[in-house]
């Protein structure tokens, strides 16, 4: 069902010259009377940004297409929408590929730190923050005077803390923790811009980790990459080398349709003055009740280190998830393949860059590209690695070649067709081809 949600703008942040429907699938239409009590902001469209980690907006966008989410623009490191920051509370829930969702309160022109602070200080923050609230600062900033953000997160701190003393006679407290009310600032040239975060902490990270092990692959990282597979959610998806489980957990909370919002109790939209829980506390109800568990689902995750599946089963555990993985202490090349028309089977690898060495490394990579040839036909192999020579160690031809980044590894996620004689590359190079189109993030205009 898409539900016709658009509020009338104002202008009263100079912010909404394009209002535009926002169709939903009925996310949180149901409560757009409660949106009148709270906060005007909770009411007031505007624009929205919402971050994620180098290279991984096609996967988000795809994320809130399947959300019913209209995008305005997407760039290399977010998207744009157009919403409330009551909108933007199911959003903080749901969505997996995000690192933070950016309200806009206002733009303005600055070519320097008292240009900020004036800015800042016209917007009513004594209507926007609690009397007791405690709020944190945070900045994108490239701009010539400027080489230091700690210096402007000051100033922004200081316009508003001196607006609220100024009209309250109250001094709001504040500090580096992510833990209340976020504010940011992108300010890039001449351009300024001043957002709620909404998030406060990381989205991408999902919450249920609770040990991490060696070399484990982020949760916003990990749900990417299990989307660029074009995994099917229900048939095999086998992950030797696991480590942590990252990638079989976020299968299985995909499969069973369970959200990151689940496993977590705070978000920065919960210290805005006027704030009113019901919507998050129906929006969680609404998770609850969609989590799928009736699914049958085939997910397997191995690995040699018996620490490494203790670990991983915890997580698993902690996921909601455990008894929807099968775990298994073994040689990657003692994991049980399930007979299947179709399968997704993901190996994430050392590289070279923090673990293993490189000699043993490049024996590993030729045994997975062995085992991938003759135990996996009729899946679709994936291979996740930041370091190119070793995956030419496989000796098959990858049919694609997704780019990613880990931390700041530039790694790619190589498919591999596996039906029975797949070929075998003897003479070509697999890695000398560019990726395809559709392959490579768009970049930001
Ligand atoms: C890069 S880590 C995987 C990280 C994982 N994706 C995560 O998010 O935690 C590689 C894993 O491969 C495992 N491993 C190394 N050699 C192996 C082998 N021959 N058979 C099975 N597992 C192996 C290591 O114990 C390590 O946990």
């Amino acid at each position: 069902m898409h539900v016709d949600i658009s509020v009338d703008c104002s202008g009263h942040f100079g912010c909404c010259t394009r209002c535009v429907t926002w169709r939903r699938k009925g996310i949180v239409h149901f409560l757009l009377a409660i949106f009148t009590a709270m906060n005007d902001l909770f009411t007031r469209k505007s624009r929205i940004i919402i971050t994620c980690n180098s290279r991984l907006s096609p996967w988000l966008t795809q994320e809130m297409m399947e959300l019913g989410i209209e995008i305005e623009r997407s760039f290399l490191t977010g998207v744009e929408a157009l919403g409330t920051l009551a909108d933007c509370i199911p959003l903080n829930l749901r969505l997996r590929a995000a690192s933070q969702i950016l309200y806009s309160l206002d733009t303005f022109q600055a070519e320097h730190p008292d240009d900020v602070y004036e800015a800042v200080k016209k917007i009513a923050w004594e209507d926007i923050l609690k009397d007791d609230g405690f709020f944190s600062v945070t900045s994108n900033v490239q701009h010539p005077t400027i080489n230091n953000t700690m210096f402007t997160n000051l100033r922004v701190k200081d316009a508003i803390v001196d607006r609220i003393r100024d009209s309250k006679g109250t001094r709001p407290s504040s500090g580096s923790s992510a833990q209340g009310l976020v504010v940011h600032l992108f300010w890039k040239d001449g351009d300024a811009e001043i957002f709620i975060d909404s998030s406060g902490e990381s989205l991408a990270r999902h919450g249920y980790r609770k040990i991490p092990g060696k070399a484990p692959m982020l949760e916003a990282l990990a749900f990417s990459t299990i989307l660029a597979t074009g995994w099917d959610r229900r048939s095999p998806f086998v992950n030797p080398m696991c480590g942590s489980g990252t990638l079989a957990i976020e299968a299985a909370l995909l499969a069973t349709n369970r959200y990151p919002g689940l496993f977590r109790n705070n978000y920065s939209f919960m210290h805005l003055r006027g704030y009113d829980d019901t919507l998050h506390q129906k929006s969680r109800e609404e998770m609850e009740a969609a989590v799928n568990d009736q699914v049958d689902l085939q997910i397997i995750a191995s690995d040699n280190s018996s620490g490494a599946i203790e670990n991983a089963s915890l997580n698993a555990l902690a996921a909601g998830v455990r008894k929807k993985i099968r775990f298994e202490v073994c040689d990657f090349a003692a994991t049980p393949i399930p007979a299947t028309e179709k399968g997704v089977i993901f190996f994430n690898p050392e590289y070279g860059e923090r673990l293993g060495e490189i000699p043993e490394l490049t024996e590993k990579y030729a045994r997975i590209g062995d085992y991938l040839k003759n135990k996996c036909q009729n899946y679709t192999g994936f291979v996740f690695s930041g370091n190119f020579d070793l995956v030419k160690k496989i000796r098959l031809n990858p049919a694609r070649k997704i780019e990613f980044y880990n931390a700041r590894i530039d790694c790619r996620l190589f498919r591999y067709e596996l039906y029975s004689g797949s070929r075998r590359k003897d003479r070509q190079d697999p890695v000398q081809a560019e990726p395809e189109s559709g392959d490579v993030a768009s970049d930001p205009s």
